[in-house]
């Protein structure tokens, strides 16, 4: 059931709740492929009832980043949502989420902002505001759609790890299940992203995956000192790749590692031309 306003979307979850049913959320952007597909597969087996929310979500992009452009596939993604079982698509217009004229400065809105610590590294030094706009609209689709649980991609780790901290902190009522990386065969990670890289930038992107795997096998080896894994994954990389970064961080708190162990994160964003691509790989 494909679904564009609130209201309709609180008198549907408020029927099911009277009957005593379970309510998983999957909130996504859209474009949906195997790596959104597997989360909402994991709620339609966990829970009696599945929402699947589509927004693309205007006040998580930067400045000069994909907005206009991001992938909108509306029909196809019901479509696909039916089929796997899920009950409600919630897709809604910026303005139902933000108002009419939808003003979405600072000074309008009422935002959640995540920990500095936590959206000061990694992604967030580059996408400034980012976390605080996926915040402010996940903690929305908590209010609206109240689930039980909701399920979120360890593809965006920061993200994922960002979220249980403000499910913590804000003694919000529901339980966040983490859903492994769906990769292509090549390991490359799904992302809405890779639609737009070319046949070889695509094969440029496997690096990526690659170099990951690669420090994982190491440190299987027993080598747990950052400055050799690190070395070991730049040999991945030529000038198709523009590292943003290559970290190690703890898995809970993100805090750097001195050295690697099973509590770690190995966390990579490059651009591949010129399409920014993240990957990580958890080295327990
Ligand atoms: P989006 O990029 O559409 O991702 C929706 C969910 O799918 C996220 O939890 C993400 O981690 C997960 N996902 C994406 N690719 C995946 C893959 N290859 N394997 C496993 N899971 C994958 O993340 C967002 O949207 C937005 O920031 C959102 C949380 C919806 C807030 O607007």
């Amino acid at each position: 059931m494909l679904l564009h306003t609130i209201k309709e979307v609180r008198e549907q979850v408020k029927e099911w709740k009277k009957q005593g049913l379970t309510v998983g959320l999957v909130p996504t952007m859209g474009a949906l492929h195997n790596g959104h597909k597997s989360l909402i597969e994991k709620s339609v087996d966990k829970c009696d009832k599945t929402v699947v929310s589509v927004f693309v979500n205007p006040i998580q992009f930067c400045p000069g980043e994909d907005l206009d452009k991001y992938p909108r596939t509306l029909e196809e993604d019901n479509k696909l949502c039916d089929e796997i079982g899920a009950d409600i698509v919630f897709a809604p217009t910026p303005a139902e989420m933000y108002g009419e004229g939808h003003i979405l400065s600072n000074d309008f809105l009422t935002y959640v902002i995540p920990p500095y610590f936590y959206t000061d590294k990694l992604c967030g030094k580059s996408r400034v505001g980012h976390f605080d706009g996926v915040c402010t609209v996940v903690n929305k689709l908590f209010n609206i759609v109240q689930p039980d649980f909701a399920f979120f991609g360890k593809k965006d780790m920061q993200q994922l790890i960002i979220l249980k901290k403000m499910v913590h902190d804000l003694n919000i009522p529901l339980e966040i299940i983490p859903c492994p990386i769906v990769r292509e065969q090549s390991g490359l990670a799904l992302s809405s992203r890779n639609k737009y890289l070319s046949d070889k930038g695509k094969v440029d992107a496997l690096a990526l995956s690659k170099l990951l795997f690669n420090i994982k096998a190491c440190y299987n080896k027993g080598v747990n000192d950052i400055k050799a894994l690190s070395e070991t994954a730049y040999s991945f990389l030529n000038e198709n790749h523009e590292l943003e970064y290559l970290e190690f961080r703890d898995k809970d708190t993100l805090e750097e590692k001195k050295f690697a162990d099973d509590n770690t994160v190995v966390f990579i964003a490059a651009r591949v031309e010129n399409v920014r691509l993240i990957d990580n790989i958890e080295l327990n």
